[in-house]
């Protein structure tokens, strides 16, 4: 028996929301940024009314329980075993990707990542007064891959960071055990830092893959990473600002405190509040969430084998696909599929040209709506 209904379609227009909002017209349907139209856990609505009915909204501290909240967390899930004083608190990830371009290296140093990649990758590296330095992952017909050889030619003296983002967003893979250990070890041999962003860590679609946190690899590679991690993405509370670092090593710790000391805010009780409650109560909706979008991620792939010029490969974690149109003629797929009514995120801004990303995290029935405008669009066009 299913606790949960994720087939509810709620009216998310006239509410301040940033997916819902870009659109002046109700004709397009949002498909673009990465927050869920599912309402988050009923446990965590409650756990915030229950902070807004105390009435007072002063200075907080962390709950006293959760780090070891944390701590338990990753043990069970990864076997990792993590200290109290390597969590350090953030309000968003994005501000940890900056921090950590920040905290490592000296100006003008390399940064690497690999493309496509989420945006603020791209530009973290620069804001930092780093130098963003990209390698183009490797299509290679059935998945997305990083490419070592590349990777290793892009290095040079000053490449002090490489900035990971596994599970990827926005090609949904869940990197395997040889690929995360190959790229340590090249990180390893140059004395490169890892930053891994792992924020979809808990969104693993395949029942037969794992996520592995590059910290766990071995303690060499654990001492060269910043873990990033959050429940936002998992629990759709990504608009509450709740998400931590995990740094073993404590040079580096500093470094990022100091970055991050004095200017980041610090966690609101409502982000406290939620994570907690995220991370100790809920367990039962996110798996119902998962057997969700599981299934709505197979109706997208089966859906798409019969687009004309347009294809996507399969989606391991995360709730978004990449969409590949650059068979279809179609020079702005963006424009055109918001034509048609679908409102999807533009693969220019991935560093991935030809592309868009369609988030499937919504009701079943949104979902294949959208997916039949795109079809009527494109068979339309032939
Ligand atoms: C890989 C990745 N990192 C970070 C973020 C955003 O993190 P935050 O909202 O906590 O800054 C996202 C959101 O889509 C993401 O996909």
């Amino acid at each position: 028996m299913k606790k949960f209904d994720f087939d509810i379609l709620i009216n998310r227009k006239g509410t301040d929301s940033l997916k819902w909002g870009l659109y002046k017209s109700n004709d397009i349907t949002p498909h673009w940024v990465a927050d869920m139209d599912f309402r988050s856990p009923p446990a965590i609505i409650d756990a915030l009314h229950q902070r807004v009915e105390h009435g007072i909204f002063g200075y907080s501290l962390p709950p006293v329980e959760l780090k070891e909240v944390i701590i338990k967390r990753m043990d069970e899930l990864y076997g990792w075993k993590i200290e109290h004083d390597w969590i350090v608190w953030l309000p968003g990830l994005v501000t940890g990707l900056n921090a950590a371009c920040r905290a490592i290296g000296e100006k003008n140093d390399d940064v690497l990542t690999t493309v496509p990649i989420y945006p603020p990758f791209l530009s973290a590296p620069k804001n930092s007064g780093k130098n963003l330095v990209t390698i183009p992952m490797t299509d290679n017909g059935i998945y997305w891959e990083i490419d070592f050889d590349r990777l290793e030619k892009a290095i040079s003296l000053k490449t002090k960071l490489f900035l990971l983002c596994n599970p990827h967003n926005p090609v949904g893979r869940v990197f395997k055990k040889e690929e995360l250990t190959k790229l340590a070890e090249i990180c390893d041999r140059h004395g490169i830092f890892i930053c891994s962003d792992e924020i979809h860590c808990e969104l693993v679609l395949d029942k037969d893959l794992k996520h592995i946190p590059t910290a766990t690899l071995d303690n060499e590679i654990a001492h060269r990473t910043i873990t990033l991690m959050a429940p936002s993405k998992t629990f759709n509370i990504p608009g509450i600002g709740a998400s931590f670092a995990i740094i073993s090593n404590r040079k580096i710790r500093k470094s990022f405190k100091q970055v991050i000391d004095g200017i980041v805010p610090h966690v609101s009780f409502f982000g406290f509040t939620s994570m907690l409650s995220a991370f100790r109560d809920c367990e039962d909706w996110h798996i119902e969430l998962l057997e969700y979008l599981r299934k709505n991620r197979d109706i997208i792939e089966n859906a798409l084998k019969n687009f004309p010029g347009v294809s996507m490969h399969h989606v391991e974690a995360t709730y978004l696909s990449w969409i590949n149109t650059l068979n279809s003629g179609i020079k702005d797929p963006a424009s055109f599929f918001e034509e048609a009514g679908v409102g999807l995120f533009d693969g220019k801004f991935f560093k991935g040209p030809g592309y868009v990303r369609m988030n499937f995290a919504c009701p079943k029935s949104m979902l294949e709506e959208s997916l039949e405008k795109m079809r009527l669009a494109l068979e339309n066009r032939l």
